[in-house]
């Protein structure tokens, strides 16, 4: 490796880090849980600063006092313990810790405990590889992309199926694991609207990085709006929406996915009815064009290693087939 290149990437990464707009940066709280746990960063953060300016500062008093000082044939004065000393740094440290336990095991526990009874509860299950969104009593099943409104509690119940995973959306949320034949849940009321990204992480298998997702924080009303057009059934009329579902239908995308009033009524895929809403395509790792939904359904291997979403086209049938593929692509599309 070339000396230089540590360097470069170093210097590479702390500007990655400076990108403004960065909505992983764990350092901005945007709910009061990540702001709670921002504030056990600081005691954390300020108590190794004390020690660090306490250890080096006795260390440079020592070597100062302590030199030499050209007389190598004089033995310094022997001692042997300290009494007040060894009782200073045993208190001292079980302060410490005692002042950084009891925030973190108090907000451990209270971000798990029941909501109040006008919290907004949803379930969300980890699947391979995406995130299922179900939001009981108002109807709404979603994937990939949670819309909460601003102000409200609001209760995400974990669950999985399959392995386990972590649900972590850094600005609004704690890392909590999804784990299967369990329920975890995570509490907490955001106090900024905006788009915060969400990501998997608990390695799950081979797309574990492209295990991604995006929390929405809507004002109270844009949610009320948000739910009631989820909630209804996909409307898409016109010889176009009915030929792309007849192309849905016939490419067996429908043993898959679910479209709300249509007969497509698979379970194992992420709920289409609305897909056409949601600002990315296949667990948050692309933007929702009708390029990318094409690359993807052309070959969902290549875009999501070890997805099961299948090859409808092997390769040498892509062509005739592309008629098929952007009649699908636009229906989708359509389903705002
Ligand atoms: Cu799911 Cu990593």
């Amino acid at each position: 490796m070339h000396r230089m290149t540590p360097y470069a990437l170093l210097t590479l990464l702390l500007l990655v880090g400076c990108h403004s707009g960065n909505t992983m940066d764990t350092l901005v709280g945007q709910s009061d849980l990540t702001q709670s746990i921002l504030e056990v960063y600081g005691r954390i953060t300020w108590w190794s600063v004390f020690l660090f300016i306490l250890v080096q500062g006795l260390l440079i008093y020592a070597v100062l006092r302590f030199k030499v000082n050209g007389r190598t044939d004089e033995i310094p004065e022997q001692v042997h313990g300290h009494q007040t000393m060894e009782i200073v740094w045993t208190i001292l440290p079980v302060f410490i810790l005692i002042h950084i336990a009891v925030p973190t095991v108090q907000i451990i526990f209270d971000s798990q405990s029941p909501g109040k009874p006008d919290a907004l509860v949803i379930n969300s299950v980890g699947e391979q590889w995406w995130f299922s969104f179900d939001y009981p009593g108002l109807g709404v099943t979603t994937a990939n992309e949670v819309h909460v409104p601003l102000g409200r509690e609001v209760v995400i119940r974990l669950q999985s199926d399959n392995v386990i995973h972590s649900f972590w959306v850094p600005q609004i949320t704690a890392k909590r694991d999804m784990v299967p034949g369990r329920v975890n849940q995570i509490k907490f009321t955001a106090d900024k609207t905006g788009t915060y990204l969400g990501q998997c992480a608990e390695y799950c298998g081979d797309s574990h990085a492209l295990m991604r997702f995006r929390m929405v924080v809507d004002t109270p009303e844009d949610f009320e709006k948000w739910v009631k057009a989820q909630a209804a059934p996909a409307v898409s009329e016109g010889p176009t929406a009915e030929a792309g579902f007849a192309a849905f239908q016939s490419a067996g995308c429908v043993t898959c996915h679910s479209i709300r009033g249509t007969s497509a009524m698979g379970v194992l895929g992420p709920d289409l009815t609305h897909v056409g809403s949601r600002q990315t395509i296949a667990a948050g790792i692309m933007d929702n064009t009708a390029e990318n939904l094409t690359k993807w359904i052309l070959d969902p291997a290549d875009v999501k290693p070890g997805s099961k979403m299948t090859d409808l086209y092997p390769e040498d049938q892509e062509a005739q087939k592309m008629e098929q593929v952007k009649s699908i692509v636009a229906y989708l599309q359509s389903l705002k």
